[in-house]
């Protein structure tokens, strides 16, 4: 396996922000007003919402991989963008902490960013011969190397069809499970390997076999649901009555949460009836767009 942890880390993002007109228009950023970027990643949509509160107001962005953070203090000399390495489901204790007391917006935008994806130290990417860890904070949690050797045959199926959606689910965790039983599975590319040998591959047009199941391991181990979960309860306690809450979710399941808890709590208003989903225009131009859903919600 290539030993590439030391790697230097890439020093610009490669990230492009997806529905970005579309974030503008929904969280509508004033001059005066602190909005936060609850997953700054490449730091693309905290730089446009910089630009729309200046003079006079703020961004605190958040995320909880230490690499986006470091790449943003590159990026951002200003003093009106507040970086802290911490989990969006813990804003109002951060909050706290810097003595602030409510926020005018909140942009929640899922998943992962093209940096982690293309850093294969992270084994975000199944081309990848890194570990196999997809923590979004690596310091944080049980690496996806450590779960899938250490589930059985039936939680890893679960895993899989639950958060990935995969319908060939229980096929591919009696392969990992009969593959563990000669060698623990470390990196990205041995798992695509396993998957890739009993799920082909589409022929021409589709998404790649282990795509599903990547998904699943990297919900599963960042807990990503339940950071949600929590984030969309915890949020009315610091935004002003008036502001908004805008989240851009890439799975079912997530777009699911966010419909719920604008529909369900009352403190709440939704903006979107329907979830809003990029252009055609966008879409070809940046295909990582093409599952974007984005939902938003005033504060009553
Ligand atoms: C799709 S990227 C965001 C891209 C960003 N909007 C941009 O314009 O470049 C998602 C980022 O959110 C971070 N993230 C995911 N869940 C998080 C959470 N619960 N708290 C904080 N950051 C999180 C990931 O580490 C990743 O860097």
């Amino acid at each position: 396996m290539e030993n590439d942890l030391h790697a230097p880390k890439p020093q610009a993002t490669c990230h492009v922000p997806v529905m970005f007109q579309e974030v503008l228009a929904w969280l509508s950023p004033r001059p005066g007003q602190i909005i936060v970027d609850g997953t700054l990643g490449g730091g693309g949509h905290a730089d446009a919402l910089l630009h729309r509160v200046l003079p006079g107001g703020k961004i605190l962005a958040l995320d909880r991989d230490p690499d986006a953070i470091s790449r943003a203090r590159l990026r951002f000399a200003s003093f009106a963008v507040h970086l802290i390495q911490g989990n969006f489901r813990d804003l109002p204790e951060i909050l706290d902490q810097l003595g602030w007391e409510c926020v005018d917006g909140i942009l929640l935008d899922l998943g992962m960013s093209s940096d982690q994806l293309s850093d294969s130290s992270r084994g975000f990417s199944f081309f990848s011969d890194g570990l196999l860890d997809m923590r979004f904070n690596p310091q944080e949690g049980e690496p996806a190397w450590r779960l899938v050797n250490r589930l059985n045959e039936r939680a890893l199926a679960d895993v899989i069809h639950e958060l990935g959606e995969e319908r060939f689910a229980r096929r591919i965790a009696r392969a990992i499970v009969e593959s563990r039983r000669f060698q623990e599975i470390k990196s990205a590319r041995e798992l695509a390997r396993i998957i890739h040998r009993v799920v082909p591959r589409p022929r021409f047009k589709g998404i790649d076999s282990a795509t599903r199941t990547f998904q699943a391991l990297r919900i599963a181990v960042n807990d990503e649901l339940a950071a949600l979960q929590s984030g969309l309860q915890r949020f009315p306690e610091i935004v002003r009555p008036g502001g908004r809450v805008v989240v851009i979710s890439f799975h079912s399941l997530e777009d699911r949460i966010v419909k719920e808890a604008f529909r369900t709590d009352p403190r709440y208003s939704p903006l979107t009836k329907k979830p809003v989903t990029p252009s055609e225009q966008e879409v070809a131009s940046n295909p990582r767009s093409r599952s974007a859903k984005l939902r938003a919600a005033m504060r009553t």
